[in-house]
């Protein structure tokens, strides 16, 4: 089933247009704009992002308690703090976690969406960072301590108390469980936001947020460049990211795939082959060959095949399928091979993951889609029918009744 793909149009109607702001109780936000709160940036002109919503003016895509599928509703976003900012969001990526956590038994009301670029359309007093009109991107992370060891060291996605996801997380402050980002509004802490690089479609870097972080912190803390050989395992929305960056960062790169029909994606990609996990032969030719595996198939799986590929002394890295495994040690005792995983990227990484990417020109393969098609397109994402990242465009929540175009 093929989906429309939208481009939307800058001119696409608002719940409101500027001109006046009807904020509810927010007069502890100091200066008020017609785009907003806070300053404007000298000499850059503000992008057309219209002022907030009334906080129960907000929609987005919520699944029930019990229901795996999404339906339009409102969304609570809270007040602004002083530290805060709210984005009109524009897109969001659809991450295979959307799925996991859509089918995985929940005792709560679910808004997934944890990739996200957009624009600010508020900001809170103490927001130094950014003003209104500025283009910006968020993760799958929304806060974090500050104080422990891990954050301390920039890597506030491992936060000793555990960071605040953007979704299915609890607030740090009141308590309140997080709303993702498939949603036209989102308010977060200016800290865990980050300056959309110029020169990067905010569509195509939306992706870069989750999928993309969470391959560069291995790569980056493995030492992919070049000399290194570097092996992906499962060509999806993460696989493809990190084949891109691994290029990008100059390993010799290689894609394991159970897809023989990826091998063409792969090499546009930049990978120098595809081995198809399921020939048997196509492996055991590869035996301890590379330095590093980064493996994100989103399912459980032995790993025993892909530790058997990792060179004398290299590492496999585990982040597709967050499970429990189960190691055959005499897979690490030979060659004295090391199995790790990654998760999300700490604040200074993320930052400079975006900036490499902007200096590299790498982006996601993105099919952008009305967000009214999320049922559809997290059907396609189950039956790995994507190539590589659906990334929802959430203007049409600006309507009344979005359009429900042919799929
Ligand atoms: N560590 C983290 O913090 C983190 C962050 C984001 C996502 N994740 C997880 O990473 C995984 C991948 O996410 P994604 O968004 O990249 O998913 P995706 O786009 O669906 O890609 C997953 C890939 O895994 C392979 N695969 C899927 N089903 C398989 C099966 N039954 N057997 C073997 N291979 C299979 C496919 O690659 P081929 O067709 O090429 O074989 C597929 O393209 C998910 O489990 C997700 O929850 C983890
Ligand atoms: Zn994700
Ligand atoms: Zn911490």
């Amino acid at each position: 089933m093929a989906i429309t793909i939208a481009i939307r149009s800058k001119g696409s109607p608002r719940a409101h247009q500027p001109g006046g702001l009807r904020f509810g109780d927010r007069s502890q936000l100091g200066v008020v704009h017609p785009l907003g709160v806070g300053h404007q940036v000298p000499g850059r002109p503000a992008l057309e992002a219209g002022p907030r919503r009334e906080p129960d003016e907000v929609t987005g895509w919520l699944a029930g308690e019990s229901e795996p599928a999404l339906r339009r509703a409102t969304l609570q976003r809270r007040d602004l703090r002083d530290d805060d900012i709210a984005i009109r969001v524009d897109y969001c990526g659809v991450c295979h976690t959307d799925l996991h956590s859509l089918r995985a038994p929940r005792d709560a009301a679910l808004v997934p969406g944890h990739e996200f670029t957009g624009v600010v359309t508020a900001a809170g007093p103490a927001v130094t960072r950014f003003a209104a009109g500025d283009p910006v991107a968020v993760g799958n992370i929304v806060d974090s301590c500050g104080k422990c060891s891990m954050c301390r060291r920039g890597q506030e996605n491992f936060c000793a108390e555990f960071p605040t996801l953007t979704y299915g997380g609890t607030d740090r402050h009141d308590g309140s469980p997080t709303l993702g980002a498939f949603s036209r509004e989102y308010v977060v802490r200016d800290e865990f936001a980050y300056r959309l690089p110029a020169g990067l479609d905010p569509a195509a870097a939306a992706p870069l947020l989750c999928a993309g972080i969470t391959v560069w912190e291995p790569l980056r803390a493995l030492g992919a460049g070049p000399g290194t050989r570097v092996a992906v395992a499962g060509l999806g929305g993460l696989g493809h990211l990190a084949v891109k960056l691994s290029v990008a960062l100059g390993a010799e790169t290689t894609v394991i795939s159970r897809s023989p029909d990826k091998a063409a994606d792969a090499s546009r990609l930049g990978a120098r082959d595809l081995l198809v996990s399921t020939d048997p032969r196509q492996p055991a030719a590869a035996r301890d060959r590379f330095d590093i595996v980064i493996d994100t198939v989103a399912v459980a799986h032995d790993i025993g095949p892909h530790l058997r590929l990792v060179a004398l002394d290299g590492t496999l890295s585990q982040v597709g399928h967050l499970g429990p495994i189960t190691v055959e040690a005499m897979d690490l005792l030979v060659g004295r091979k090391k199995l790790t995983s990654a998760g999300s990227g700490g604040r200074a990484g993320t930052a400079a993951m975006l900036e490499f990417c902007a200096r590299h020109d790498v982006t996601a393969d993105v099919e952008v889609v009305p967000s009214a098609h999320v049922n559809d397109v997290l059907e396609r994402l189950a039956r790995n029918d994507v190539r590589y990242r659906f990334v929802l465009d959430l203007a049409d929540l600006d309507h009344e009744d979005p359009p429900q175009k042919a799929v």
